[in-house]
């Protein structure tokens, strides 16, 4: 059995991959904590202790992710080995997606784009515009941070109270855009604008910044289809706004079961 731990920037994934069968049966845990190694720890106990794994069964742990350069020996007598951050996304997507040559639109705290085919993972590049971005404004902009709380909010919001929308500057549509089209967002903010609308205001202009951003990304690539990972592919309103810009840009987003923990899959599938 391999661990792969991914010690993110917010969370803490931790995945076990039995790969004795041929095909991986994956245990997942998720924690945070206030530093790499605590979280790190926890996860990988929380896994052993609730799936009842033997420590002898572990053959190597596998670490990646912003925190991994702390952990810096072997774990509880198990040897570890890091894994470049950019690869563990890759193998990881292209192992949910089930199959190669892919576009992954990785948002985490922050989001990173990467080509992923079988013989090179490339890091396109990517937007410090993610899901820490919704958290941060949250926490001045509206009542909560909580993520739920935050949802909960949008739902109840109307868009036309923050953006300036095409409607709002000229007559016709423009291209491909229809009236209801993002002209500027916040380019409203009316003095009337609700909490629920800056929520929504707030993961609208998140998912389209990393929207459009995996589009120009696909398009580069001559690909119409991005594999979307991380904690931030959970989304329903932002898949929402995805699909607004698959109607204008005919770039199909996917979602993989378990895309939170691409990472740490990626990093236990290495080598
Ligand atoms: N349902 C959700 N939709 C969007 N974002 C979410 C959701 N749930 C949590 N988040 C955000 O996801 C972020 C954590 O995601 P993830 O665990 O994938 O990132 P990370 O690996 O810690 O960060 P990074 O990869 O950028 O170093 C947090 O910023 C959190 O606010
Ligand atoms: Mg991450």
């Amino acid at each position: 059995m391999i661990v792969g731990i991914d010690i993110g920037s917010t969370t803490t994934k931790a995945v076990a991959v039995e790969t004795a069968q041929g095909f991986p049966v994956i245990r997942k845990i998720k924690t945070r904590a206030a530093d790499a190694v605590t979280s790190a720890t926890g996860a990988f106990g929380k896994m052993i202790v609730e799936n009842n794994i033997r420590m002898t069964d572990i053959e190597r742990i596998m670490i990646t992710g912003a925190g991994a350069g702390s952990l810096k020996n072997d774990l509880f007598g198990i040897a570890t080995e890091k894994v470049d951050e950019i690869q563990a996304v890759g193998i990881g997507g292209m192992f949910l997606a089930g199959k190669e040559n892919i576009i992954i639109t990785n948002i985490g705290t922050g989001t990173a784009i990467i080509d992923a085919r079988r013989d090179s993972i490339r890091h396109l590049g990517g937007t410090g515009v993610g899901g820490g971005t919704i958290q941060g404004l949250a926490k001045k902009l509206l009542p909560t941070s909580d993520f739920n709380s935050i949802m909960a909010l949008a739902e109840t919001g109307n868009l036309n109270q923050v953006d300036l929308r095409l409607e709002d500057i000229m007559e016709s549509d423009i291209s491909f855009l229809n009236k209801e089209s993002t002209a500027s967002n916040f380019g409203k903010m009316l003095d009337s604008a609700r909490s629920g609308d800056i929520a929504l205001g707030i993961l609208n202009m998140v998912y389209q910044v990393i929207g459009m951003l995996s589009v120009f990304a696909a398009k580069s690539r001559n690909t119409d289809r991005v594999v979307v990972t991380g904690n931030g592919s959970d989304n329903s309103i932002g898949k929402a706004v995805l699909s607004v810009i698959t109607g204008m840009h005919q770039v199909h987003f996917e979602y993989p079961k378990d895309a939170a923990y691409t990472t740490a899959i990626g990093a236990a599938l290495s080598r």
